[in-house]
């Protein structure tokens, strides 16, 4: 099997009305996509990405009115939150409708709920009769996709079709709150800033992105890794920086070779940057460096994302 990229509306449907697994587009990354409610299809995500069964998947609905269905209650702060910011990239954590499955919610009571603001995924949503499960679609632990072609060169020979939605505009996974407790707290920094939650909240929430708890978001320490080792800036005087690549904001070390250089752009809400990160990350990781030199980002906006990514694809490195 080799995934067929493409537009086709109807196609993508009926291949998720059949059970199959297929990628999709949204703001954030792309997905990878079944009904959240056959759990034959749910199981295949997870052998597709060969995702631990741990880690809880995010499940995709169109509208407000189609995610209270699918949680036993909309806290008040979830609704205001969910009002201010949908469809966009903020998945709410709420207690789970009894007719969600616990392969979703990986045996949790609570599940991911999430509106994702891509036009072509909300028309799928609107057409079909369930909601969709979909974590990122990447191999699990790897860099997360925000093209179609991404998808492919990954997962492309286990699925059998991508939806193409263009680039994603957000480039960074959606924020998780849960809303569970007594105040809403941010399980997973990302594509809707700790400013923006501040505004609606009428406070800062409470940010609680622990690296050590396997059934916590995303969180595994060496989540988002290349294959090529990351090393955070300052680097040490004498490493060898001829086969490195830079990606940061400034100058690189002098060293790296011109060709192996990204730079993000430094705005106020660091949008642009974000926007870039995966896919600059994966072209230096296509590039066969022996290291990847990062420059973390200002911590405001989606900075605080990108630097959450970089101390985990930095974790894993032995260098
Ligand atoms: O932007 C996104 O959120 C993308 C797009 C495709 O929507 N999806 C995504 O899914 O990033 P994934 O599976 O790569 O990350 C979702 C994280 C998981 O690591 C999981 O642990 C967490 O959400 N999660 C899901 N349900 C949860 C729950 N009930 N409680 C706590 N964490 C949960
Ligand atoms: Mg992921």
């Amino acid at each position: 099997m080799v995934a067929e990229i493409g537009t086709d509306l109807a196609k993508a449907k009926q291949l998720l009305e059949s059970g199959a697994c297929i990628g999709i587009p949204t703001e954030t990354v792309y997905g990878l996509a079944a009904n959240a409610l056959n759990e034959e299809a749910v199981s295949s995500i997870f052998s597709v990405k060969e995702r631990p069964a741990f880690d809880p998947l995010i499940v995709h609905v169109a509208s407000v009115t189609e995610l209270e269905k699918h949680c036993r209650f909309l806290p008040q702060p979830a609704r205001k939150a969910l009002e201010a910011f949908s469809p966009g990239p903020l998945t709410c954590i709420l207690p789970k409708a009894d007719h969600i499955p616990y392969l979703v919610t990986s045996g949790m009571d609570s599940v991911g709920l999430r509106i994702p603001a891509h036009p072509l995924t909300l028309e799928l949503l609107n057409q079909l009769n369930f909601p969709l499960a979909a974590p990122s679609a990447n191999p699990f632990g790897y860099v997360s996709p925000t093209t179609a072609q991404h998808v492919k060169d990954q997962l492309g020979e286990r699925i059998p079709y991508i939806l193409d939605g263009g680039p994603c505009r957000v480039g960074v996974e959606s924020t998780i709150v849960d809303f569970t407790g007594k105040s809403p707290v941010v399980l997973r920094l990302g594509g809707l800033s700790l400013e923006d939650l501040e505004e609606v909240f009428g406070e800062r929430p409470e940010v609680r992105v622990s690296s050590s708890r396997p059934t916590a978001p995303g969180m595994l320490e060496t989540h988002y890794s290349p294959h090529a080792p990351v090393v955070i800036l300052p680097v040490s005087a004498g490493t060898d920086l001829s086969r490195a690549g830079f990606l940061g904001f400034g100058e690189p070390p002098a060293g790296v070779h011109p060709a192996n250089v990204r730079r993000m752009p430094v705005t106020t809400s660091m949008e642009e940057a974000a926007q870039l990160f995966f896919r600059y990350l994966r072209e230096l990781d296509d590039a066969d460096l022996s290291l990847i030199v990062a420059e973390p980002a200002p911590d405001r906006g989606l900075g605080r994302a990108i630097n959450d990514r970089l101390m985990r694809a930095a974790a894993r490195s032995t260098y």
